[in-house]
Formats: C-alpha cells, sequence, structure tokens
C-alpha cells in the first residue's frame, strides 16, 4: 500500500471509515469524503465534504485532487426494504437516488483521474434471494451488474464489488436499539459463523481487491454465510 493515495467516497462511518482505517494502517494514502463536516473531522483523516448526490461538486473536487491510484465507493442508503406486496415504491425510489445514482456520479466522476481501482460497495440482497429485499436488491443488483461491464470497458483500471451480509455499522441506526439487538440476534442464530459482521471484516476484503492485480469484474461477498 506504500505510495498508494486512496480516495473513499462514504467513509465518514462505518465500513468506508473502516477501510480508511485498514488501508492507513498498511502505509497508504487516503481522503474520506462525506456529506458531514464534524464527522469527517472526527475520522482524522484528510477529508472534503463533498455529496455524492451532486455531480458538479463531484467533478470539482475530483479535478481539484487530480491523479490518484485507487476509489472506494460506500455510500449508504436503507431505503426500499421490504415485502413487495407493501413495498412503498417511492421509498424504493430514493433507495435509487441515495445509493445507485450517487455511485453512479462518483464513480464516472472519477475515471480521468482514477488510475489503479475501482471498489464499490454493493449488499448480498442483490444475489441473496431473501423476502423482504426485493427493493433493496434491485438498487444493489442494478450497481452490482455494472461493475464486470465497466471491468471489460476500464481495463487496466480494475472494478470490482464488495458485497457485505448483516454488519453492524451507523447503517442500522434507522432501528430503534431493542429491535436492532434483537434483529442481530436473529441473523446470527441463522449465519453459519453464528455472528453478525463488523466493519472491520468487510474492510479486510476492500484492501484486498485493492491489493489483488490480478482480480477485476467480481463481487466479493462477505456475509457470514448468509446469502
Ligand atoms: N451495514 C450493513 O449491514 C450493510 C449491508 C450490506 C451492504 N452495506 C453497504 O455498505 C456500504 C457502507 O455502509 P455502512 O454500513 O458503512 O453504512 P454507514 O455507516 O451509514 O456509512 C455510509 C457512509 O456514506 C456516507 N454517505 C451517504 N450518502 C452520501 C452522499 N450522498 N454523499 C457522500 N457520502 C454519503 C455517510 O456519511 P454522511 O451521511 O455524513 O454523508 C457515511 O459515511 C453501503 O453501500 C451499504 O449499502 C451495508
Amino acid at each position: 500500500m506504500k505510495n498508494q493515495s486512496i480516495i473513499l467516497a462514504g467513509a465518514s462511518s462505518g465500513i468506508g471509515l473502516a477501510s480508511a482505517q485498514r488501508l492507513a494502517s498498511e502505509g497508504a494514502s487516503v481522503f474520506v469524503t462525506g456529506r458531514s463536516l464534524d464527522k469527517l473531522a472526527a475520522t482524522g483523516f484528510p477529508h472534503a465534504v463533498v455529496d455524492s448526490s451532486d455531480r458538479a461538486a463531484l467533478d470539482t473536487f475530483f479535478a481539484a485532487r487530480g491523479a490518484f491510484d485507487h476509489l472506494v465507493v460506500s455510500l449508504g442508503s436503507h431505503k426500499g426494504l421490504g415485502p413487495f406486496a407493501s413495498l412503498d415504491l417511492s421509498d424504493l425510489r430514493e433507495g435509487f437516488n441515495e445509493k445507485y445514482w450517487p455511485a453512479l456520479h462518483t464513480v464516472q466522476a472519477a475515471l480521468p483521474y482514477v488510475r489503479r481501482s475501482i471498489t464499490v460497495l454493493t449488499a448480498i440482497s442483490a444475489t441473496g434471494r431473501m423476502p423482504g429485499t426485493s427493493g433493496i436488491g434491485a438498487v444493489n443488483g442494478a450497481l452490482e451488474l455494472m461493475v464486470p461491464i465497466w471491468a471489460r470497458e476500464l481495463a487496466p483500471v480494475r472494478v470490482n464489488a464488495v458485497s457485505p451480509g448483516v454488519i453492524d455499522t451507523p447503517w442500522w441506526d434507522f432501528v430503534p436499539a431493542t429491535e436492532r439487538a434483537a434483529a442481530f440476534g436473529q441473523y446470527a442464530a441463522q449465519i453459519p459463523l453464528k455472528r453478525v459482521g463488523r466493519a472491520e471484516d468487510v474492510a479486510e476484503v476492500v484492501a484486498f481487491l485493492i491489493r489483488a492485480e490480478y482480480v477485476t469484474g467480481r463481487a466479493i461477498v462477505v456475509d457470514g454465510g448468509l446469502g
């Protein structure tokens, strides 16, 4: 990782932040973005407020940074969850607005400057076929479907996805604490490795994909065996 410059979009908390910490500990030079200046400042890493749904802001940001080695896109949204019969389609539309489109804008805006690899966080909902996830799975599946095609179009820049299962991060803050603890307990019981994941579990795979110079166009699932 020495001398590698890495921009992590959506890295003021959770998986993005754990990835920044992991990569920095291996000697990389990391730069993190998000929408909240307070959260970014608390990371201790060089940072900038960049809303990934704002294309003009993204273009200005990447032009100012110039060439860099690796991009990690870890933008969160929990919208679009629930059984299809009762799924609020405007909530699902929000899911696309909060994750899919900002991820596409971030990758596209970075393309003139990124030299070596792009890693996008998707989710096990894309492929897990779990009831209640068809909407959020569509958001993540649409993103994941593009990754192998980008890998062919953009080579030698490598493009991969990391697909997490249930990971204990602030992503789950929309669920009240007691319900969240109960849900995590239920998930842990059905996950072969008998626990929900930690952000560091996913950061391990992000770091692997940044290092692995002969891997492109792949999605690696990190879910303890849930999917
Ligand atoms: N945790 C899980 O169980 C789980 C499972 C499957 C997949 N994932 C995926 O893993 C990725 C990371 O999630 P996480 O668990 O680390 O969630 P998280 O802790 O909520 O982190 C999401 C990050 O994205 C930033 N962000 C959101 N929208 C943004 C925007 N428009 N522009 C810039 N930054 C934005 C957030 O900061 P601000 O809000 O301050 O901008 C935050 O830093 C997401 O793609 C998520 O869907 C998570």
